[in-house]
């Protein structure tokens, strides 16, 4: 299987993966054949893509970090929880504290998962998924620091929570295409002060947790909002969360924008450690990260052409990668393996897709 994006999506392929819409109904089911009216109203969704069977894929096994049953909880709890805070409403804590919780029991018992964020991206709807994608990139990284499970739990339910705030800002901002001027950029940024405020009014929520909120976009330099603070004043998890919200937002894909490849979006992260953000925590995203992530199309210094299918843990730049076209693009009539933490004469030149 692999993912293809809304622009390039033509009738005939097979759905591998079910649609979802943010609260949890599927809108299309694996094993549907796309067609020209599926395609338009997914468009018109704002769905920036899909999951269809691939046959240079088949039988690879795209790991998930979390199971799709939490992550589709968490989103639509997510949901629920900005909506009554949007109408004025309190919301109910053990709405997310529960998905905050089953979110690192996923990640504790399967640690290993953590060289692949293949999945860890949003294809339904931005806001709901990509908060359930930063709780999930941030608890990746709480637990490469050695947090324990209190730590992991204030870390997570900020990071879930961490643009609560957004629901306080006009739909018309948020949603804006064009540019903010310097009057409503004032009013975006405003999102952290609103957020802290919420959680902080919520006796359950935890004074630390309430804190990523408001200083998830504060950077080291001295140079975020909304106070300006240096690295030595902005909390650890803040720092951690900031790291994840930039990995998270980099690599999804949206209607309008296609999303970085892993290792092109650590470059980025990378280029900006120190000054945008903490190199600690830049330094957990490089461990937790599949450079070639498992199900991704690579060229090799051979020049043959292959699909990722293992990571090794301990070589990150060195897959197990199956090889199905020739040095001259030729379809092999027979694939074959190649273990590049064995095979020391090849590397990988470019991930084509
Ligand atoms: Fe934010």
């Amino acid at each position: 299987m692999r993912f293809v994006h809304i622009d390039k999506l033509q009738s005939g392929l097979e759905l591998a993966r079910p649609v979802f819409a943010p609260d949890g109904r599927i809108l299309l089911n694996s094993g549907v054949q796309m067609e020209t009216t599926y395609i338009e109203r997914l468009r018109h969704l704002g769905i920036p893509g899909v999951y269809v069977t691939d046959k240079d894929r088949e039988g690879i096994q795209i790991p998930e970090t979390i199971s799709q049953r939490t992550r589709l909880d968490a989103t639509a709890r997510v949901k629920a929880v900005f909506d009554s805070v949007r109408v004025g409403k309190t919301f109910r804590l053990e709405d997310v504290s529960e998905s905050v919780k089953a979110i690192i029991d996923e990640i504790v018992r399967n640690p290993n998962v953590l060289a692949s964020l293949s999945d860890v991206r949003s294809y339904d709807g931005y806001t709901f998924s990509h908060s359930v994608n930063v709780c999930v990139v941030s608890v990746m990284l709480g637990l490469k620091k050695g947090y324990n499970e209190i730590q992991l739990y204030e870390l997570g339910l900020g990071a879930i929570l961490h643009d609560i705030g957004k629901t306080q800002i006009p739909e018309e901002i948020l949603t804006k295409p064009a540019r903010l001027t310097e009057a409503e950029m004032a009013l975006m940024q405003q999102h952290t002060t609103f957020g802290w405020q919420i959680l902080r009014e919520n006796p359950n929520v935890p004074l630390s947790s309430a804190h990523v909120a408001y200083q998830h976009h504060e950077r080291p330099n001295g140079h975020g909002y909304p106070r300006q603070l240096t690295s030595e004043r902005i909390l650890p998890y803040a720092k951690i969360v900031a790291v994840a919200d930039a990995y998270d937002a980099m690599t999804s894909e949206r209607a309008y924008q296609r999303g970085m490849l892993p290792h092109e979006a650590l470059k980025l992260i990378n280029r900006l450690r120190g000054v945008q953000f903490e190199s600690d925590m830049v330094d957990l995203l490089d461990r937790c990260v599949a450079l070639y992530p498992v199900g991704c199309m690579v060229r090799l210094n051979s020049r043959e052409l292959g699909v990722v299918v293992d990571v090794n843990q301990s070589e990150r730049t060195r897959p197990i990668v199956r090889v199905l076209y020739d040095r001259w693009g030729n379809r092999l009539p027979q694939f074959f393996e190649l273990d590049l933490a064995k095979e020391r004469y090849l590397t990988i030149v470019e991930v084509v897709e």
